[in-house]
């Protein structure tokens, strides 16, 4: 968005913190308004399809971030349906459509890298093999997204000492694809009770091992991964997302708090991109509420790009922009059901409403890239 203000009735403009530039290292975004990473479960055998250029296309703007959805690692990385990979050459070579689309509007594109970790089933996994993960303890079944059916997950086997610079080698690899793929960084999902979370969490890891124990042991996975990733394709093109307060999947700790600044003050000796947190009030899945709790110490810490998520509008976005307590805010729901958001946020226009049956369906079209534009919804 070149404009940052917005015209008014009244002649007045209004200038708009969200739609403001921003220079995030070497990106210079336009505007504030990212598309948070939202898994859409329609990479069918876990190849990205060309439906997924209009769907991105859709929500890229010139100079607009986005971060693709959840996009395993290797075949052990899988834990839904239909969620794409970055592994093979056929699934390299399915992104780059989709980033060139998103490319051809002005748009930069990370993937988000992401190992499922003990979220998972044996019908997902190679040979039928256990998941892996840094515990043997089972996970209890979930109610799913669609708060119907219950998802079973297989007990995981606990990886040993030895086995673990594999997996974040399959980490450095990812991220190699994708910037074989056009991709223009990765953020390293270690958010929402996934491998990488599964590591971070005293509820979780009960290693004894040095990847176990003290708060550095159980973050040292989490930072092996960042640093052979930045080695691989350059801190500037590096981001990762945590969620230090959320105990999704039975992924929770005893002091989040120290949890969040440790890896915020850590991660600045590697000088990426931007650090992505979820926030606090984002503590059940799918729903807001308010919470002590703040990120503010996080954002305090951490020296680069610091991104805030989690049940913003266009309102409290503007705050946390202007209240120095986020850079950029990415947007999850209202992104998805909203194409065209920045321009919306620009005019201050009504939203779309999303629909939470069709998030995760596998159609090409119906919830996926047939919510309208403004234009079109008058
Ligand atoms: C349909 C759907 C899929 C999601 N998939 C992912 C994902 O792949 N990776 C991730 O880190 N978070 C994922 N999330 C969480 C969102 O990125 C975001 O943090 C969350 O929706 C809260 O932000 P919001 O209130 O703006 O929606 C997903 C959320 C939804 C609703």
């Amino acid at each position: 968005m070149e404009n940052n203000a917005a015209e008014f009735p009244d002649g007045k403009q209004q200038h708009i913190p969200l739609l403001t530039p921003y220079k995030m290292g070497i990106f210079q975004l336009s505007h504030r308004v990212v598309l948070a990473p939202l898994t859409r479960q329609r990479s069918y055998g876990n190849v990205p399809q060309p439906h997924a250029i209009l769907y991105y296309s859709q929500r890229t703007t010139k100079g607009g971030l986005l971060i693709a959805e959840a996009t395993g690692v290797s075949d052990t990385a899988q834990g839904y349906k239909d969620t794409p990979g970055i592994w093979t050459k056929e699934q390299v070579e399915a992104w780059k459509p989709i980033v060139n689309a998103v490319h051809a509007k002005g748009g930069v594109f990370f993937c988000q890298i992401w190992h499922v970790g003990r979220v998972s089933h044996k019908d997902f996994q190679p040979n039928g093999q256990a998941p892996i993960s840094c515990t043997d303890k089972p996970l209890t079944p979930q109610i799913r997204a669609n708060g119907v059916d219950v998802a079973q997950f297989t007990p995981p086997r606990r990886l040993t000492t030895d086995e673990i610079p594999q997996i974040v080698n399959d980490f450095r690899l990812a991220a190699r694809n994708a910037i074989e793929a056009g991709f223009d960084g990765v953020e390293i999902h270690g958010a929402h009770g996934y491998l990488i979370d599964q590591f971070m969490k005293d509820q979780v890891n009960d290693r004894t091992d040095h990847y176990g124990g003290s708060l550095e042991n159980r973050c040292r996975f989490a930072l092996e991964i960042v640093e052979a990733v930045v080695n691989e394709i350059g801190a500037d093109r590096v981001g990762i997302r945590l969620s230090p307060f959320a105990s999704y999947m039975e992924s929770g700790d005893s002091n989040p708090g120290a949890l969040g600044l440790y890896m915020a003050e850590s991660l600045n000796k590697y000088g990426i991109a931007y650090s992505h947190m979820v926030e606090p009030r984002m503590k059940t899945v799918g729903e807001k509420t308010e919470c002590p709790e703040s990120l503010v110490p996080m954002r305090k810490a951490f020296k680069g790009t610091f991104m805030v998520a989690g049940g913003y509008d266009r309102g409290d976005g503007n705050e946390a922009v202007v209240e120095d307590r986020a850079d950029v805010v990415a947007y999850g729901r209202l992104f998805l059901a909203n194409p065209d958001l920045p321009t919306r946020f620009e005019l201050d226009a009504s939203l779309n409403k999303y629909n939470r049956d069709t998030f995760y369906t596998s159609d090409p079209v119906v919830g996926y890239t047939d919510y309208p534009f403004l234009e079109t919804t008058a």
